[in-house]
C-alpha cells in the first residue's frame, strides 16, 4: 500500500538570505505547512472527522498560530503544552489532554480551563482527578487510553500500543477499570482514545486498529456502553527520505481506510491527534560547516549543529536527508556529525555529497517535527532561532 502522496514540491532555500543569520537555525516553509494544513483538514472535513493538532511535534508559537488559525483543535501531553496551545489561540473546548503521568497542578490547569477531554491512562489518575474535580465541584470528561495491542511496525522507543508499553490501559484491565468509573461521581466517560506509535509508513496497522476497537465497542454495547467520542491518536508518518517527492503525506488514503473500516454510530464524534505529518516536512535544519576532517579512514563534515538542535538520529537511529546548499562540485563520502562532545553526536555515516568546505551551508531536512522542541542546551550552548520563509 502506498501511503505517501506524489505531489512533487522541491524546497527553495534562500541561500544569500541565510548568509546573514548566525547557524545552527529552523527555517520553515510557510507556504508548505499551510498546504499541508489545508490538505489534512479537507480530507478530514469529507468524513467530518476533527483534528486535533499534536503540540509535542513542535510548540513554536507562529507554528501553533498557523495551526490554530487552520481550525485544528490541539492535543496537549503537559500543563506547558495547555498553556501553550491557549497562548496560540486554540479553544480549551478544543484540547484533549493525554499523558501517563499527569501531575496535580496539570489536571487542575485543565479543569479550571475546561478542556474538552482527558485521556486517562490509569485507575489511580482516574482516582485523583474525581478528588480534584470534586473539589472544584466540577466534572471531569475523560476518554480512556487503550492499548489496542496491534503492532505499529515502527522504532520500539515510538511504538506505543503494546501492552508491556507504559501508555495506556490494558484491554484485560478495562473490565475492572470500568468498575471504578461507576464510582467516581465527578468523572464523566465521553469515549475511547487510541495511539499506536509514530512514523507510520504502512496502512495496515491502522486497518487492524479499526478492526480492533470495532470488536471492543461491540463489547462494550453489551455492558449498555455507548461511546461518542472515538480518538485514534497520530501516527502518519512522512518521508524523511525523499521530502522533495514528497512534501504532503496522502491523507486522503490515510483518513479513508478509517472510514472504510469504521462506520461511525449516530452521533459518534471521531478525532485524530496528527503531529508529524502536519509539520514535519515544512522544517529544516540549516547549519554550517566549521571544519572537514580528513580521519585515517573517515572524511568527517563537522557541523555547528548537532543532538541539541536535532536529536532524532542520536535517539532513535533516525535518518535525515542531508543537502549541501553551496556546492555543485563531484561527490564524496563521509560521515556528518556534531561539536557535540559525544560519539552519538553523529547525523549520518558514509554519505555521499558534493565536495564540501569549510563555510558551506547544510540542510538537515524534515527537521519540522520533534527537531526544534527536543532542543537542549547540553553542553551550555544556545538555543538556535527559528526563521519562517514568508517573514525572511
Ligand atoms: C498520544 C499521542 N497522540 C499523538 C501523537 C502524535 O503522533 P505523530 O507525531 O506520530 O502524528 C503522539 C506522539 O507520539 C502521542 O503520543
Amino acid at each position: 500500500m502506498q501511503l505517501i502522496s506524489a505531489i512533487s514540491m522541491k524546497t527553495i532555500f534562500p541561500t544569500a538570505k541565510f548568509q546573514q543569520l548566525r547557524t545552527p537555525f529552523y527555517y520553515y516553509d510557510t507556504d508548505l505547512l499551510n498546504k499541508t494544513l489545508q490538505a489534512a483538514q479537507s480530507e478530514a472535513d469529507s468524513y467530518g472527522y476533527h483534528l486535533h493538532y499534536a503540540v509535542k511535534a513542535n510548540a513554536n508559537p507562529r507554528v501553533l498560530a498557523i495551526i490554530r488559525a487552520a481550525g485544528f483543535g490541539a492535543d496537549c501531553v503537559s500543563g506547558g503544552e495547555i498553556q501553550a496551545a491557549l497562548a496560540a489561540g486554540f479553544a480549551a473546548d478544543k484540547i484533549v489532554f493525554a499523558g501517563v503521568g499527569k501531575a496535580d497542578w496539570e489536571i487542575n490547569l485543565g479543569l479550571d480551563k475546561d478542556i474538552f477531554c482527558f485521556n486517562v491512562e490509569s485507575i489511580p489518575e482516574l482516582q485523583v482527578m474525581d478528588n480534584l474535580a470534586a473539589a472544584k465541584a466540577k466534572t471531569a470528561c475523560v476518554a480512556l487510553r487503550i492499548n489496542p495491542e496491534v503492532d505499529a511496525h515502527t522504532h520500539a522507543h515510538i511504538t506505543t500500543g503494546k501492552k508491556e508499553n507504559k501508555f495506556g490501559i490494558n484491554l484485560d484491565q478495562l473490565d475492572s477499570v470500568l468498575d471504578v468509573l461507576d464510582r467516581l461521581k465527578n468523572i464523566k466517560l465521553i469515549g475511547l482514545h487510541f495511539h499506536i506509535g509514530s512514523q507510520l509508513t504502512e496502512l495496515e496497522p491502522f486497518q487492524a486498529l479499526c478492526e480492533r476497537v470495532k470488536t471492543l465497542l461491540a463489547d462494550l454495547a453489551k455492558r449498555n456502553l455507548h461511546l461518542e467520542n472515538i480518538n485514534f491518536g497520530g501516527g502518519l508518518g512522512i518521508d524523511y527520505d525523499n521530502p522533495n517527492a514528497h512534501p504532503i503525506p496522502d491523507f486522503g488514503s490515510y483518513f479513508k481506510i478509517f472510514h472504510d473500516n469504521f462506520p461511525v454510530a449516530a452521533g459518534q464524534q471521531i478525532h485524530f491527534e496528527p503531529g508529524r505529518s502536519i509539520v514535519g516536512q515544512c522544517g529544516s535544519l540549516i547549519s554550517k560547516v566549521l571544519y572537514v576532517k580528513e580521519g585515517s579512514v573517515k572524511k568527517f563534515v563537522i557541523l555547528d549543529a548537532g543532538f541539541t538542535e536535532l536529536i532524532r538520529p542520536a535517539l532513535y537511529q533516525a535518518s535525515h536527508l542531508i543537502e549541501n546548499l553551496d556546492s555543485h562540485e563531484p561527490e564524496e563520502t563521509y560521515d556528518v556529525v556534531g561539536p557535540i562532545c559525544e560519539s552519538s553526536d553523529c547525523f549520518a555515516k558514509d554519505i555521499q555529497l558534493p565536495q564540501t568546505q569549510r563555510g558551506e551551508l547544510i540542510a538537515l531536512r524534515s527537521a519540522g517535527a520533534y527537531s526544534e522542541i527536543m532542543a537542549s542546551q547540553y553542553n551550555c550552548r544556545q538555543l538556535p532561532m527559528a526563521y519562517f520563509s514568508d517573514l525572511l
